[in-house]
């Protein structure tokens, strides 16, 4: 036995965790529903605010620092008061706040020999993690056989670039769908389809644009993006590595595409030579299948796929042939040990509660959230459009849509104690990511009664 196992099946391990559990579900579980804040944490939470304002060189966008301890989508913040988290983190604390795999997993971590992992040193979990990943993408036979962890969804998709035009050297172009967003590095940034974003930076690639598919004119946007699709090839021959592809815009607004819409890009971009690129940061394992692009069927077509958030530790999955030849890739971390052993367990649980599948309990709770802002679209006529989205990526429009009054409500229900976040412009809607792990209907219920009660205060 190695001495490592010898450690992990010491009796006082076991105890001591068990200890941890106990102690965490006895303090966690009073957490079990919204409330004001306390009012003799009041000054001392306003002075920790202003200096995590100072610190960061800017307020946060909610006034939230974390007491640290949750129940589920239940978060109990500094000030004592306790929100209904419908964005956590923007998808990446997917079983939500304090649960006790996440515990679990982080003992195991902290007993491992160090707190991070790195392309120089590996452990046992890295390459769990790492052939995990492959596994799912290889459910429908997707051309994914390697894995590279990174720390980011912008390393994550760095990478995927790199691979892309080293593969297909010289050439230098990318294309994009409008609306879209890849990260915040400085190639990113050019990718992403928002000018503020790239404000006092320098050029750093060429992209080019086609229209996203869109609801109100499904043929429309579909002969459209391909027009413009072969328009750009054209027009400049031989010049594009890879196709940039979200398959559920995110932070574009919460607009899923259609297979149709995909396949007969990818089918175009892979008849030029030009390899396709799924951003999965924030779909993956949110809509019936693991990846979206199983959920669309275009496994045939996914080149190179990026993933992050809710696995705590970001990847970048390519097929064997697209290689490197030179040490273009490495980096000093890949993830923290407790990252991936977190990662692994909310990729578990996420398996063992049925998550996936047509009628899987991501889609079924699409549905069941989905009616009811269909209902209050109804009992709200003008204050509220939508739904939108896919799985659990779902999203509502306020009012006119303007920034303003999405502004306005998103600070509302925080106000009542629920938490979301903006997506897209014109219009602006605001988007839930509920954590797929442990929401209940319950919560979907509560969530609508806030939704509710911050309309009827509306204009
Ligand atoms: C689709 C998509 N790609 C990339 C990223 C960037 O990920 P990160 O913020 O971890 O760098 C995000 C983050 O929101 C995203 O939604």
């Amino acid at each position: 036995m190695l001495t490592s196992q010898e450690l992990l099946n010491d009796p006082r391990v076991a105890q001591a965790k068990e200890l941890l559990l106990a102690a965490l579900r006895d303090h966690s579980q009073k957490i079990t529903g919204v409330r004001p804040g306390r009012e003799e944490h009041r000054t001392e939470y306003a002075d920790a605010l202003t200096r995590l304002a100072n610190a960061r060189g800017g307020a946060p966008y909610f006034p939230y620092i974390s007491s640290g301890l949750g129940n589920g989508p239940w978060v109990e913040l500094g000030d004592g008061s306790v929100k209904l988290d419908f964005i956590v983190g923007i998808g990446v604390h997917g079983l939500g706040h304090s649960h006790p795999a996440m515990l679990n997993a982080t003992i195991d971590a902290g007993l491992e020999d160090t707190i991070m992992q790195g392309n120089l040193q590996h452990d046992a979990y890295s390459l769990a993690m790492c052939e995990r990943l492959i596994g799912l993408a290889k459910k429908f036979e997707a051309p994914l056989d390697h894995c590279l962890l990174s720390t980011s969804g912008a390393m994550a998709n760095e990478n995927a670039l790199k691979i892309a035009f080293h593969s297909r050297f010289p050439a230098t172009r990318v294309i994009c769908m409008d609306n879209c967003f890849a990260g915040r590095s400085m190639a990113l940034a050019q990718l992403t389809d928002r000018p503020a974003y790239r404000m006092g930076l320098p050029k750093t690639l060429d992209v080019d644009f086609i229209p996203m598919f869109h609801p109100s004119d499904p043929d429309g946007t579909t002969r459209g993006a391909m027009e413009m699709l072969q328009k750009h090839l054209a027009r400049h021959p031989g010049e594009y590595a890879c196709i940039w592809l979200e398959l559920v815009a995110g932070e574009g607004g919460y607009y899923p595409g259609t297979k149709e819409y995909f396949e007969g890009l990818c089918r175009v971009c892979h008849d030029n030579n030009v390899l396709v690129i799924f951003d999965e940061v924030q779909t993956f394992t949110r809509l019936s299948q693991p990846f979206a692009f199983q959920h669309f069927g275009l496994d045939a077509y996914a080149d190179l796929v990026t993933l992050g958030k809710i696995t705590q530790v970001c990847a970048t999955l390519y097929g064997d042939q697209l290689k490197p030849k030179g040490p273009i890739l490495s980096q000093t971390f890949t993830g923290a040990t407790a990252s991936i052993r977190a990662g692994l367990a909310v990729l578990d649980i996420l398996e063992e509660k049925g998550c996936f599948g047509e009628k899987g309990w991501n889609m079924e709770r699409h549905v069941y959230f989905a009616k009811k802002l269909q209902a209050l679209a109804e009992r709200n006529p003008g204050k509220l459009s939508g739904p939108y989205g896919e799985g659990m990526m779902i999203a509502f429009t306020p009012g006119d849509g303007s920034a303003e009054t999405a502004k306005t409500m998103l600070q509302r229900l925080y106000d009542l104690g629920l938490m979301g976040f903006l997506a897209g412009s014109n219009p602006n809607r605001i988007r839930f990511l509920p954590p797929p792990g442990i929401t209940t209907h319950e919560h979907i219920d509560i969530a609508c009664e806030i939704i509710e009660r911050a309309l009827s205060e509306s204009n």
